[in-house]
């Protein structure tokens, strides 16, 4: 997703506002930033690659001159982060200036019409589509809501759009058609941006708009039309008690639970980069490899431990995760042949124990490749190819939809690879990228089914302070996961391990009621029914999380079965990990621990 947004304003010049909410829209995306001001007949267009303060850096946009001005935070989808890429745009004749948040999934045909009416689109990012499609309609009208109107007709998809008009420099237009908008209304002037919380420092009263909504802002007036017919809608303004920093919590009391919350849209961002060349350089440099090490710490590891499951299985890439403090004591003597690489797995792309696996591989001649949530930082620009996980700033020490987007970007990296190699059918492809695009909604409807019951549990577990979990095969690392999320904001002792291994020694401290959580993938009913078996005739309280296994039930108490929404195989380990985010945020919760900030801990460790 990305951010959108404009000021019109009486005089004075409103770059360090248009940078406030650009700040505050980091979240949706940060792999570039452009700014687009009017002053005297001219239009100002500043853009680039990198994130907000080093682009702000490199080409003063806060010097920036002008009363009125659009801006755009990218996070890639169409067209690799690049300058040429990055938003606003310009229209042909250059005296119209627009930028867009979303998808337009009809950007190749749209491009050939628009080509055809005479249009030069210099870029591969689908905004410049919306520039000229208005362009297009406003040339013959000469009235921009008729030009929006009629642009709109030449594009599919969700998306809104922001842009202004030399002919008319004291108006700001923008649209709402599927993704997020909002207006603010200020002292002598007036905003536009993709949510209110980035405006609450500017002002809290708002407009709030629907889809299908044009809207036409002077300093001092805002005008809404309907994108179908250009009839004018009259709507008040509203005033929102949230202070800025509560307003960046939402309706929610922590944001771990906002962030858990937010993988539903975390996920749906990712399903582009099915089709999206921005990850080609990964999926190549990965089929070719004869051998591939997964970097990572915490949460990214436990992610490495269900990619490299993905790897080997469906795109057959010898794969092994490994920890970042590890690889390079480990590996010391190690001679890569000239195809190994190392995945490099980091949502900060900071942490110190990575960066020291790179300093160490590089010069051996392994190849570094980057798995990174953040744009412009250090693996990212230490790593030969790399791919973002598009899960926005994740704000909670622990981590949960990085961690979600990290393994579904593996499922989708080990699908391509597979299908490239033909490993995977045509048919099976397919199937798997409907499953992939079908996950968002099972990951809302897992929220919704768990929520209650990872309540009721954690109040049924709130006195304990030793559990483990188990894994088996893909849901190994699910279990991984669970643990640390419990042990992060618990500090109780909660182990996980690979449930075969229970039996050689920790199945020792299984005693009356103690609590084994088996995360359970849908085809591992044989083995793991044996080992939970050996936990249930010693009085241990065996508690499955899975979608229904028929006659596994019959195995754990009544109400001790997590259900999940049915899927597949390789799905379901993705929805598994959800009820544990929820049983660990309510267990902290009633243990009166803020599990945003646990004690010792950090969300990015730039230390050994
Ligand atoms: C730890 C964080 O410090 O670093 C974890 O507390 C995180 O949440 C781990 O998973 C790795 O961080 P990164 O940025 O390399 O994914």
């Amino acid at each position: 997703m990305c951010g959108i947004f404009g000021i019109v304003a009486k005089e004075g010049n409103i770059a360090q506002k248009l940078l406030i909410i650009a700040r505050r829209l980091q979240y949706r995306g940060y792999d570039s930033l452009g700014l687009a001001t009017y002053l005297n007949g001219k239009i100002d267009l500043r853009k680039d690659m990198g994130t907000v303060e080093s682009v702000v850096e490199s080409l003063k946009l806060d010097k920036m001159k002008g009363n009125i001005g659009i801006g755009q935070l990218r996070w890639s989808t169409f067209g690799r982060p690049s300058t040429l890429n990055a938003q606003p745009h310009f229209d042909c004749d250059k005296d119209m200036v627009g930028a867009h948040n979303g998808n337009i999934v009809s950007f190749y045909q749209s491009k050939e019409n628009l080509e055809k009416y005479g249009h030069t689109i210099i870029s591969q990012n689908d905004g410049e589509i919306c520039v000229h499609a208005v362009e297009e309609h406003y040339d013959t009208e000469k009235d921009m809501v008729k030009g929006i109107i009629g642009g709109i007709k030449e594009m599919e998809g969700s998306f809104a759009f922001v842009c202004f008009h030399k002919d008319t420099p004291e108006k700001i237009y923008a649209v709402k058609m599927g993704s997020s908008l909002v207006v603010g209304i200020g002292e002598d002037e007036h905003y536009v941006a993709s949510d209110l919380p980035s405006i609450l420092p500017l002002t809290n009263k708002y407009v709030p708009l629907n889809d299908g909504e044009i809207i036409e802002l002077t300093a001092d007036s805002y005008r809404i039309f309907s994108a179908k017919d250009g009839k004018e809608i009259v709507r008040e303004p509203r005033v929102t008690d949230l202070s800025a920093e509560d307003a960046v919590k939402g309706e929610y009391d922590y944001f771990l639970t906002k962030e858990i919350h937010e993988q539903v849209e975390a996920t749906e961002q990712l399903a582009f980069g099915l089709e999206s060349d921005i990850l080609d350089d990964l999926v190549d440099k990965l089929a070719e490899a004869e051998m591939a090490f997964l970097v990572g710490c915490g949460s990214s590891l436990n992610a490495c431990n269900v990619g490299s499951y993905y790897l080997n299985n469906l795109a057959g890439v010898m794969s092994i995760p490994v920890i970042g403090g590890r690889f390079f004591e480990e590996f010391k003597n190690y001679k890569p042949s000239k195809n190994t690489v190392i995945l490099c797995v980091s949502q900060s792309g900071e942490t110190k124990d990575i960066i020291n696996t790179i300093n160490f591989a590089k010069p051996e001649g392994y190849h570094i490749l980057g798995m990174i949530n953040v744009p412009g930082s250090t693996v990212e620009r230490m790593s030969e190819a790399y791919a973002y996980i598009g899960a926005g700033i994740e704000r909670s020490v622990p981590a949960t939809k990085t961690y979600t987007n990290q393994v579904v970007l593996f499922l989708i990296l080990a699908a391509r690879i597979g299908y490239k190699k033909g490993i995977i059918s045509d048919k099976e492809f397919v199937s798997l990228k409907e499953e992939i695009h079908n996950l968002p909604k099972l990951v809302e409807k897992t929220i919704k089914d768990c929520n209650q019951k990872a309540k009721q549990l954690a109040m049924e577990l709130s006195e304990i302070d030793a559990m483990s979990l188990l894994g088996y095969g893909v849901t190994h690392g699910v279990a991984l996961e669970g643990a640390l999320k419990i042990r992060e904001i618990n500090y109780i002792s909660a182990e996980a391990m690979y449930s075969s291994e229970f039996k050689h020694g920790p199945l020792s401290i299984v005693e009356d009621g103690y609590p084994v959580i088996y995360v359970v993938a849908p085809k591992d009913k044989y083995y793991v029914t044996s080992h939970l078996s050996e936990v249930e005739c010693r009085d241990g309280r065996p508690i499955v999380i899975g979608e229904h296994i028929k006659g596994l039930d019959k195995h754990v108490k009544p109400g001790d079965y997590f259900e999940i929404p049915k899927s597949s195989q390789l799905i379901s380990p993705i929805l598994a990990v959800i009820p544990l985010q929820l049983l660990a945020l309510y267990m902290s919760i009633e243990r009166g621990i803020d599990p945003d900030y646990p004690r010792n801990l950090s969300k990015t460790l730039t230390v050994d």
